[in-house]
């Protein structure tokens, strides 16, 4: 960064406090994780330079050639990945995704149903305050409060009285498997179109560790920088063949001017990480962590929504503690542990407040973390639970001796 400390010393310094903020703490922030070199210096090429509206071979701007072999370097991993017939690489985000994926399938006033935000769904899955919420008659499903599963038989019920045109499947604090047959069948039986968001576990999903919604869903939208480990950024796929232009002419011009290249680059080198095998042992290992991580919590008495996971993340109910999310946080935020406070089902708390933890193992995975780690992490968390104020000093020690341990890619 000689550049950047030659000309700017203020972001200069903020960028390596960052460096260390996160050198020094371990994230457990289920929707994050430390991408590698290759992508960060995809992101900080010349390519950021570069305007490409359009799409390779069809662009609004000259000297696209080297672009247009970009983005069909990313498209064509990305469908190799996935084993999908289509792939739009150039979504600025999960959320910008969504939207065109939305308005490729529907019109403004047409009928959405996803899953509500405190069973674990996302904002642009039909929130009031979400675009989605607002440009669509939203209605939500959620989760059967006793198990913590998605309430299939409502859901159904939901979609017949409902009659959407889409229904969005997958969410943001779900520790378990969907049952994409099962909602495809849902949708099908009132007409409505299957999207899949699967921008949580896409990266478990592309390395073949869990089922994959590619062939069930009509579409299926992601974000690249969750357990894919690539840039920020989105991504849609589809096999269905008449939703291929509209799905492109809704991202670009729809909802967006020109692709960042840059991203699209960083995109096509995760994508490339992504097909080794060594990523499939990583994701196969986040899966482990999450596992051991939820065990170790239970045997030390803290309770989990549907008691474990089968995928990245547990989601800790913290009622019999009687302490928030907020609190837990903010006390393991003390001791470098990066969490978020999350809903549970049937949460009484506010989303500000919350009655949930939601601990995701990818970041700490990427830094090396394996089952032996996740005993520590949770005798770590529980102390914070249980002792309070009283523990961060000496949690925050040893959190901060295995983080030094552990160097970020
Ligand atoms: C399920 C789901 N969809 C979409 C998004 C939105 O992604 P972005 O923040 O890139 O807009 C998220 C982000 O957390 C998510 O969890």
């Amino acid at each position: 960064m000689k550049h950047i400390e030659a000309n700017d010393p203020d972001v200069h310094r903020l960028i390596l406090r960052e460096e260390e903020r996160q050198a020094c703490s371990l994230t457990l922030i289920a929707s994050e994780n430390h991408s590698s070199k290759a992508v960060r210096e995809a992101m900080a090429s010349h390519l950021t330079d570069k305007y490409a509206e359009g799409y390779p071979g069809r662009r609004y701007y000259g000297g696209c050639e080297v672009g247009d072999d970009v983005e069909r370097l990313a498209r064509d991993r990305a469908k190799e990945l996935f084993g999908a017939g289509y792939a739009n690489v150039q979504p600025h985000s999960g959320t910008q995704a969504n939207i065109a994926a939305y308005l490729a399938m529907m019109q403004p006033g047409d009928r959405l149903l996803g899953m509500a935000l405190n069973a674990g769904g996302h904002l642009s899955h039909g929130f009031s305050r979400s675009h989605t919420g607002q440009l669509f008659e939203a209605a939500s499903y959620g989760l059967d409060e006793n198990t913590g599963l998605i309430d299939y038989a409502a859901l159904e019920k939901l979609a017949q009285e409902h009659e959407p045109k889409v229904i969005v499947a997958g969410g943001s604090a779900y520790p378990r498997l969907v049952d994409w047959q099962r909602i495809r069948a849902i949708a099908d039986a009132v007409g409505a179109k299957l999207m899949a968001d699967i921008a949580h576990p896409a990266g478990l999903i592309a390395g073949g560790l869990i089922p994959s919604p590619v062939g069930i869903a009509h579409v299926v939208t992601m974000t690249t920088h969750k357990t894919l480990r690539g840039p920020r950024g989105g991504m849609i796929l589809t096999n269905e063949d008449d939703l291929k232009q509209p799905l492109n002419s809704s991202v670009f011009p729809g909802g967006q001017g020109g692709p960042f290249l840059n991203a699209i680059a960083a995109k096509a080198i995760a994508f490339g990480e992504a097909l080794q095998p060594a990523f499939k042992d990583w994701g196969r290992q986040v899966i482990a962590n999450a596992q051991a991580l939820g065990v170790a919590l239970v045997e030390r008495g803290l309770d989990l929504v549907t008691g474990g996971t089968d995928t990245h993340l547990v989601l800790v109910d913290l009622r019999a503690k009687d302490m928030s999310g907020r609190d837990a946080e903010e006390l393991c935020l003390q001791a470098n542990l990066v969490v978020n406070k999350n809903l549970i089902p049937g949460d009484p708390r506010k989303a500000m407040e919350t009655s949930g933890l939601r601990l995701g193992t990818p970041a700490v995975t990427t830094r090396g973390m394996k089952e032996d780690h996740m005993v520590e992490l949770a005798d770590a968390i529980d102390r914070l639970l249980t002792g309070g104020e009283s523990e961060v000093a000496g949690v925050r020690e040893k959190i901060s001796a295995l983080a030094s341990d552990l160097p970020l890619p």
